[in-house]
């Protein structure tokens, strides 16, 4: 019934190059906290889990003389407009239906308000379980991003997430919610 596997997005080469840039651990880790928040906020497993994993492919690296620069990517980042394009596009290409991965894309374009005036998004339920499913794993000065996972275990941790997203999209409880 899941027409792409977190498997078939975290193994395609596109995601592969960006996820490496903005860190595969926090990116698993993100979606693992997504899955958990998920039963607490009723939202489907399936699309708060991509949407996290998926959260930070947008990435771009701010780079004076060889140096990470933070102040030029605290004015100029939009790593959230470009995720949620790069991610829809992937999505799409895997195969996934249009309306799921317009919420999955949708998600990601709200999980931050980083580049937004303050205060001026409204999160709804699937696009506040990515913003603190992120905000769980977030280490001070963005350290989460270089955290380091091995790419096999990173691998068999994402097969046991979708493992764990198959089985909750098929208990009783889920069906009930529709
Ligand atoms: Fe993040």
């Amino acid at each position: 019934m899941r027409h792409v596997t977190l498997l078939d997005i975290f193994t395609h080469p596109i995601a592969k190059k960006y996820l490496t840039r903005s860190g595969v651990a926090h990116a698993v880790s993100v979606a693992y906290h997504a899955f958990r928040l998920s039963t607490q906020y009723n939202v489907n497993p399936d699309l708060a889990t991509k949407a996290a994993l998926l959260h930070d492919i947008g990435h771009y690296e701010w780079y004076t003389d060889g140096q990470w620069d933070y102040e030029k990517y605290k004015k100029n980042d939009i790593h959230a407009i470009k995720g949620a394009e790069r991610a829809h596009k992937l999505l799409i290409r895997l195969g996934e239906e249009p309306q799921a991965a317009k919420e999955i894309a949708l998600a990601i374009l709200l999980h931050t308000d980083s580049y937004l005036p303050e205060g001026t998004i409204h999160q709804r339920p699937l696009q506040k379980v990515v913003k603190l499913a992120d905000e769980a794993d977030e280490e001070p000065g963005g350290k989460h991003h270089y955290r380091q996972m091995d790419y096999a275990l990173a691998v068999k941790k994402i097969e046991e997430l979708d493992q764990n997203v198959e089985r909750i999209l098929g208990s009783e409880q889920f069906k009930q919610l529709g």
